[in-house]
């Protein structure tokens, strides 16, 4: 496989197909003694839909958290388009790379709309003193953000239910109005924590056309699922955790293949797989940090 790293005549926005959008390398992240995240490397294409799957625990969430800015990672670097991210949420944002959260996290009672509009504040030019007075630059700038998060929402079929408040509508709605949301940065690259949790078999088929469009659109996309035949149908790429580390990574028919990606999922022990002493060692640790943890108020949203 080539990677051409080249941005030469890129238009912001529309990089050049192959181009590498996002390269995690050595990510590493620590919590106390639990190592979440080990070293790990992950880059993801132009035009790619790469997916990223793991028994629960794994680290999948906190490498998403890593390549956000929400967590800073212990060791390693993650680049944008060649630039290493900044250690801020809305800075991450407003260099690119858009989310949504395993835990849904809407405004539930502003409307549809207006948590797109949430959405789009990273892109607004108009500043604070401009939305203070209300100057017809401000008005002007609303109409173009109003009129562009219109078009968002008819893209993922929820226009109809624009001014309905968020916590109305149903669940596998919820899920798709934070992609919209997310949509609203105008991102290069979009990371998808379970987008289909908790969605019945026909919003799951929905969420694929939804995800393959927004590839079309020139969004690379990073997606952690449990469901795997949601996951092998969408994806070009397909990367393995296991306690904290990339075990293996391949097209959909090489991670289905492998041995020990199926044992990891059935919780027998691979080649190379950590013995009894390191377990009790991770479990322990885990046992504290959940402890900590709780003593943490807010740290349940973050995951
Ligand atoms: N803020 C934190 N402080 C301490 N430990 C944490 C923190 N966040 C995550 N962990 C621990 O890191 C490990 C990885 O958790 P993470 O949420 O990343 O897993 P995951 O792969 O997303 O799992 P799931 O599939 O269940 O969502 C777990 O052992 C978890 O308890
Ligand atoms: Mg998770």
């Amino acid at each position: 496989m080539t990677t051409d790293t080249t941005t030469k005549g890129a238009t912001p926005g529309a990089p050049a197909p192959g181009e590498t959008v996002l390269d995690a390398r050595g990510v590493t992240m620590r919590f106390g003694g639990l190592t979440a995240v080990r070293n790990v490397n992950l880059t993801v294409n132009s035009g790619e839909i790469v997916g990223l799957i793991g028994p629960n625990g794994a680290g999948k969430t906190t490498f998403f958290n890593c390549l956000t800015g929400l967590y800073i990672p212990t060791e390693g670097e993650v680049r944008y388009k060649g630039n290493i991210l900044p250690p801020k949420s809305f800075k991450v944002t407003a260099a690119g790379i858009a989310r949504t959260f395993q835990n849904i996290r809407l405004f539930s009672n502003m409307t549809v709309l207006e948590n797109v509009l949430v959405g789009r504040h990273t892109r607004t030019k108009e500043g604070l003193w401009s939305a203070l007075l209300r100057g017809p630059g401000f008005h002007k700038a609303e109409a173009a953000s109003r009129e562009r998060a219109m078009e968002l929402l008819e893209f993922i079929g929820l226009a109809g239910k624009a001014e309905h408040l968020a916590r109305n509508l149903p669940y596998g709605e919820q899920r798709k109005l934070e992609i919209a949301r997310a949509l609203a940065s105008e991102p290069g690259l979009l990371l998808l924590d379970e987008p289909t949790a908790g969605m019945n078999p026909q919003e799951t088929r929905a969420t694929e056309e939804l995800v393959f469009a927004i590839r079309d659109k020139g969004i690379a996309v990073l997606v952690i699922e449990h469901d795997m035949r949601f996951i092998f149908n969408l994806c070009d790429r397909v990367a393995v955790l296991v306690q904290g580390e990339k075990l293996v990574e391949g097209d959909s028919e090489t991670v289905q293949g492998d041995e020990r990606v199926i044992a990891a999922y059935l919780g027998e022990p691979f080649e190379d797989a950590p013995g009894d002493e390191e377990v009790a060692e991770v479990e322990a640790a885990e046992a504290q940090a959940a402890a900590q943890a709780d003593a943490v108020p807010g740290k349940e949203n973050d995951r």
